[in-house]
């Protein structure tokens, strides 16, 4: 009965990440040995010390609500780590916690956008940035960036975006789908291009901060052009560096009428996050990166691996993510083509639906992310996996013909 629902419900879809999964997990559940690249989380156990922590929080009765906008001491764990980490400085009425970094850049939008504004999105982008836009009664505004510029905006491009009715700027680095990183020179020249809009509000999604691979430098642009940290927010969060998904905890930092609005809409939705999940994140942040840099080593040599692999096979296009943990493939070679039955590859779609359906192998479409024809395969999987994915795809690939 699709009629009761609100009109806001036919502006947005569910996450094609999500769906893609589900697809994987619906054929593994009907006894298909399906390896599934699709998930954006890691594939290592949370480290034992934030476990413990956690633990020991439930023990000492860290059960019952929290501040709205994080305990204190959550809130001057994340001070400090963007203070050590970053070159931030923070007060405690700018920084907030959340249920994961997602509601922090929901309350950002929700709280910044309303009918008519544009928010600009270097596409291709994260699945959830556009929809949240529309939610909010807001129109999404693409800047396409492809291969030419190593799949990263410019500051021409963002200057030719920006029109008087852009209220926010999405930039997400090191990205997700593409594993770009943004440049601290980079990353200036955009600022440059912002600062006679002081109107105009960019949200840094730093979620893949610690998944930086050699030769490249993780930067945020409230470090690198300190004269518009007061139209920035950053957003980082726990669950990809610290392989905390589940626990749900992120955090942003940003002018304090901003942080304010958004304990607000909190305070009127989730109210805080989980108060066990807080007292891990104060763990995981004060816990050193250690861990954190020996998995990343770990994502290193998969990435290698793989883009080796992917290199030798004809008709892909890859290059080497310089971050996160995704491989964003270009298989517009491969559409037009054959399976053996004769059926055509139309589309992206009928690529990814055939690797599945045929060689029980789940990726996820660059449709959800704004840009075709792609796949964006994860290699936040075990090696033994990656290596039988590898012999899938090309299994695949040697089935088509022209
Ligand atoms: C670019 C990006 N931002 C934010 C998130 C959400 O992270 P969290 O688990 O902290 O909500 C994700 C998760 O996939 C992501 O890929």
């Amino acid at each position: 009965m699709t009629d009761r629902l609100a009109p806001r419900m036919a502006r947005f879809s569910a996450s094609p990440t999500v769906a893609a999964t589900a697809r994987a997990n619906a054929a593994r559940a009907a006894g298909r040995p399906v390896i599934s690249l699709t998930t954006g989380e890691p594939d290592f156990d949370t480290p034992e010390p934030i476990v413990e922590a956690a633990i020991q929080a439930m023990r000492d009765g860290q059960t019952r609500y929290t501040a709205v906008d994080g305990t204190p001491r959550l809130k001057q764990a994340v001070i400090d780590k963007f203070a050590r980490e970053n070159g931030l400085s923070y007060g405690m009425d700018q920084v907030m916690v959340s249920t994961g970094a997602k509601q922090v850049i929901f309350n950002a939008i929700l709280a910044l956008i309303g009918a008519g504004d544009e928010v600009i999105c270097p596409t291709p982008c994260w699945v959830s940035y556009p929809d949240m836009v529309k939610l909010a009664g807001g129109t999404p505004v693409e800047i396409t960036c492809g291969p030419e510029t190593g799949f990263k905006p410019t500051a021409q491009a963002l200057a030719a975006a920006l029109t008087p009715k852009t209220r926010a700027i999405m930039l997400n680095s090191p990205s997700n789908p593409t594993g770009a990183v943004l440049s601290a020179d980079e990353l200036r020249a955009l600022g440059g291009v912002l600062k006679d809009r002081p109107d105009v509000i960019v949200i840094c999604d730093d979620i893949y901060e610690h998944l930086t691979y050699p030769g490249t430098a993780f930067a945020t642009l409230a470090a690198v052009c300190p004269e518009l940290k007061d139209q920035v927010l950053t957003v980082n969060g726990v669950s990809k560096a610290y392989a905390m998904t589940g626990w749900r905890i992120g955090y942003g930092g940003g002018p304090a009428w901003l942080i304010r609005a958004m304990r607000v809409l909190q305070s009127q939705s989730t109210t805080n996050a989980c108060s066990v999940a807080q007292a891990a994140a104060v763990a995981a942040l004060d816990g050193g990166l250690g861990t954190v840099h020996a998995r990343r080593d770990a994502f290193l040599a998969r990435r290698d691996r793989l883009v080796a692999c992917l290199a030798a096979m004809p008709g892909l296009q890859v290059r080497a993510p310089e971050g996160a943990f995704y491989l964003w493939v270009g298989i517009g070679d491969r559409i037009g083509t054959r399976l053996p039955d004769g059926t055509r590859i139309a589309d992206e779609a009928a690529f990814v639906d055939a690797l599945l359906d045929r060689h029980d192998l789940a990726v996820v479409g660059g449709a959800g992310f704004g840009a075709s024809p792609y796949m964006r395969m994860t290699f936040a999987a075990s090696d033994a996996e990656l290596d039988a994915a590898m012999d899938r795809l090309s299994d695949f690939l040697a089935s088509l013909t022209r």
